[in-house]
């Protein structure tokens, strides 16, 4: 069954929090959120359902989007072959990082922040993180391009930042030729 989620927009307190670590094992109701959240991820980037429910599309979605201070985020990704896969990660942290920064050419976007914005946020190339699965186990993971945009936008969230906050308010397009867009 679809759930829709109530999801907080920017003018909420509440997401400029920092959010605190996940403490495993997670409850059933936890892991009943996340599927919740992958599920709405999903159905927002499927036209029929996201027109039926109202949906604006989204592929990365942080707890406390939802009103829940804990430091985790879900991410669906839609593949070639149309399938979705899901990535859930808690407590991460960026071990390493490139020099070389990107950013999206056509801007962020954010399921919080239902208005147009004008400006870049460069962001790394690459990462690595080092996170917890659903089950609670440490993995590592390397990332890059557009996925590795997702995963510093969500873990900022964490930290009570939103993509907006990084956008230079006199200059939105600020040293824009010194960062590769995607
Ligand atoms: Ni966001």
């Amino acid at each position: 069954m679809f759930k829709n989620l109530k999801i907080l927009d920017e003018k909420d307190k509440r997401l400029k929090m920092i959010s605190k670590d996940v403490i495993f094992p997670l409850s059933k109701e936890d892991k009943q959120i996340i599927k919740d959240t992958m599920q709405y991820l999903k159905y927002s980037q499927i036209e029929k359902y996201a027109k039926k429910y109202n949906l604006r599309a989204g592929w990365g979605m942080s707890a406390i989007q939802i009103g829940i201070a804990k430091r985790w985020f879900v991410i669906v990704e839609e593949q070639d072959d149309g399938s979705f896969k899901n990535y859930f990660f808690a407590n991460p942290k960026i071990i390493s990082n490139s020099t070389e920064k990107i950013y999206v050419e056509q801007g962020e976007g954010c399921l919080s922040v239902n208005r147009e914005v004008k400006g870049i946020v460069p962001r790394y190339a690459r990462i690595t993180i080092e996170a917890y699965d659903i089950d609670g186990k440490k993995f590592t993971m390397r990332l890059r391009e557009d996925l590795s945009v997702c995963v510093q936008h969500e873990i900022d969230h964490l930290n009570g930042i939103l993509f907006v906050d990084r956008i230079d308010k006199k200059n939105p397009y600020k040293d824009m030729d010194l960062y590769r867009a995607i």
